[in-house]
């Protein structure tokens, strides 16, 4: 069956590394039939939660911003996909942000039950992706419904377009596929 694949592509710098692995899950993911769009967040503005936790008791946040729709997207998709890339052993600020901003979802009766960590780093020990997903895990963790399936990770790049031929494209293509 058919699923809402919604891939957050968490890096300031567009066509980088992550944000091609993002392209390419979402190229497996349409291929086998699923209805996937890709959010940039480098093009949104996406102000700092406030913690003045409004959104529990009248279930929005105050904040006027493009959040609000990523939010009300991920309350929908069946699948989330954070495509980031490590900035000092964690996701990057842009990410972390969102999913602050997310915390109306919680709670709530979201639909996604899966979900997919991409990373990119200089490094090219495994070492090097574990606080990202120490970051998703305690995210996911919130929200019993859902699980952290995978997470796809290439190391050993850093420049823009350093990525290509990199083992981590096939894995997120195929891994699209099989979402
Ligand atoms: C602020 C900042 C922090 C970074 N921290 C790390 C790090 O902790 N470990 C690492 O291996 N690479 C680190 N990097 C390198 C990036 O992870 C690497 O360039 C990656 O390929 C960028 O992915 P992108 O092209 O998707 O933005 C950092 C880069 C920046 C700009």
């Amino acid at each position: 069956m058919s699923k809402k694949v919604l891939i957050i592509s968490a890096s300031p710098r567009k066509g980088g590394n992550s944000d091609t692995l993002a392209d390419e899950f979402a190229r497996g993911a349409k291929e086998a039939g699923n209805i996937v769009e890709k959010v940039s967040l480098c093009d949104k503005t996406i102000n700092f939660c406030k913690g003045c936790l409004a959104c529990l008791k009248c279930g929005r946040c105050v904040i006027q911003d493009d959040a609000v729709e990523i939010a009300s997207k991920m309350h929908e998709a069946d699948v989330l996909v954070f495509a980031t890339p490590v900035y000092y052993y964690s996701v990057s600020g842009q990410l972390k942000t969102m999913l602050d901003r997310a915390n109306p979802l919680y709670d709530t009766d979201y639909a996604f039950t899966k979900v997919y960590l991409l990373a990119a780093a200089a490094e090219a020990e495994v070492s090097a992706v574990e606080g990202s997903i120490t970051a998703i895990q305690g995210w996911v963790d919130c929200f019993s419904r859902c699980k952290l399936v995978d997470t796809i990770f290439a190391g050993g790049v850093n420049s823009v377009g350093e990525i290509a031929g990199h083992p981590a494209l096939e894995k997120a293509y195929q891994t699209g596929k099989s979402v």
